[in-house]
């Protein structure tokens, strides 16, 4: 019934490699975030515990380990990203050890038999990009095209392409609410990086099909299932709003329905981002739509908040099944976000590029037992093959993720891998939940 189903797993590169300033390495606006002190010298860092992205896995040096332990889990793909400022450390000029690096990834990836699937960019853009405005800047737009197929020529071999992880988590977090790299704050920022990006999506793909039209490209966004407080019509209202900012304002436009302004009259000024002929190159025929989804967020009209007349109700407030991101845990989500992509009518490949749970994982005795990671797994997938069983064309399922990562803003606590990473000698272990994959990967229900 699944043979079809592609079984991966994911990371990125700034998320586990470390060597972050090594071996040709410029500097990304991460690495920049998290050396970032409010006054200059001093104050606290903005990402939790002062943590930084130099301590992660370092998959630089043991990828052949972590490949090793793919291949034993079962999986048959591999999702990873390419570091922009590895192979360009200034975003432009190539650093040939960087290349090099990816290089031989790829090689022992394919030796071992496992299919690489290559995200061009998860969030950690070149440094001195973001010093010519980033991704506000529409230079942008030829600097990414550039950089996208150097990639694409230098790495003929491979042939799964995600264009962009995410754009609402990286522009919503990093250029309007200032918590993520590289921590601006401003409307106007958002809104003009927010159609570089969607030009971006559609401008990589035409670059990259022209000239391997074999390739499969696609891009990855962030889907969370919103759902109301209430039935009232007012409720309602207010978590279509929420669904509109959170996720349909990021994808809509490349699937040729323009940017979704209709309910919130306030992201209309996006229109004066675009110059003449862009509403012509956002649509964009994607090979494929990767969707990522963790949970789901409540949301309830609330007349005070001047704007928009929503409130958003945390998960602690509602539930006590908490992740480590204080996230809810609610798989029906996943069934309802392939389901709405569907009704889209696309008529083609869903992927689940990501999806997982972080928990503060413990060795004892030398295992991670770590059964509510299973149980989400484990739920999660169900309402995947559901979905599927239903007609749904969803093709793959990516779990985030192979190993233990700096996440983000939240520093190194919430633990999302299937292995153990312990920081300080990068010595890996296996927790249940990889033995549970490498179990249930070999069995006939995911054959
Ligand atoms: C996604 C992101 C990943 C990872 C995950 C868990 O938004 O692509 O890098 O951090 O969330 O929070």
């Amino acid at each position: 019934m699944h043979q079809s189903m592609i079984w991966g797993v994911a990371i990125s590169a700034a998320q586990t490699e470390s060597a972050h300033d090594s071996y040709g390495k410029g500097p990304s606006i991460w690495d920049e975030f998290c050396n970032k002190k409010p006054f200059r010298f001093f104050g606290k860092s903005k990402v939790k515990n002062s943590h930084h992205l130099k301590d992660s896995a370092d998959f630089y040096h043991q990828y052949k380990t972590d490949i090793d332990h793919i291949k034993y889990i079962g999986f048959k793909h591999f999702r990873f990203s390419i570091a922009w400022s590895r192979v360009m450390p200034d975003g432009v000029n190539i650093n040939p050890e960087g290349v090099e690096f990816y290089k031989s990834l790829i090689d022992y990836c394919l030796e071992q038999d496992i299919t690489p699937w290559i995200t061009l960019y998860h969030w950690d853009l070149p440094a001195a990009l973001e010093k010519k405005g980033g991704w506000t800047n529409r230079d942008i737009l030829t600097y990414f095209n550039d950089y996208a197929m150097f990639c694409v020529r230098s790495f003929p071999q491979v042939n799964h392409w995600v264009i962009l992880n995410e754009p609402s988590v990286f522009l919503g977090a990093g250029y309007l609410f200032g918590i993520h790299a590289p921590g601006r704050k401003s409307f106007d920022a958002f809104l003009k990086a927010t159609h570089h990006a969607m030009l971006c999506i559609g401008m990589t793909y035409r670059s990259i099909k022209k000239e391997f039209p074999q390739h499969s490209v696609g891009s990855s966004f962030s889907m969370t299932q919103i759902d109301p407080h209430s039935n009232k019509s007012r409720d309602i209202k207010a978590a279509r709003i929420a669904d509109l900012l959170i996720n349909r304002f990021f994808f809509e436009p490349l699937l040729g329905h323009g940017y979704p302004t209709a309910e919130v009259k306030r992201m209309e000024a996006i229109k004066d981002c675009m110059l003449p002929g862009d509403e012509v190159l956002l649509p964009t025929p994607l090979d494929f739509i990767g969707i990522q989804t963790y949970t789901r967020e409540v949301f309830k009209y609330h007349p005070l908040n001047p704007f928009l007349k929503i409130k958003h109700i945390p998960a602690h407030k509602r539930t006590i099944d908490l992740t480590a991101m204080n996230w809810e845990i609610h798989a029906k989500s996943i069934y309802a976000n392939i389901m709405k992509i569907e009704a889209y009518q696309l008529n083609i490949p869903i992927i689940v590029t990501e999806n997982g749970v972080a928990f503060e994982d413990e060795v004892v005795l030398g295992r991670v037992n770590d059964f509510k990671r299973i149980h989400y797994f484990q739920t999660h997938i169900n309402e995947v093959i559901k979905a599927k069983n239903e007609g749904a064309n969803v093709q793959g399922y990516f779990a985030w993720s192979l190993i233990d990562n700096f996440e983000w803003a939240e520093g190194y606590q919430p633990r999302f891998g299937l292995i153990y990473v312990d920081f300080i000698t990068k010595k890996r272990i296996l927790k249940e939940s990889a033995y549970w994959f490498r179990r249930h990967l070999n069995s006939s229900l995911y054959a």
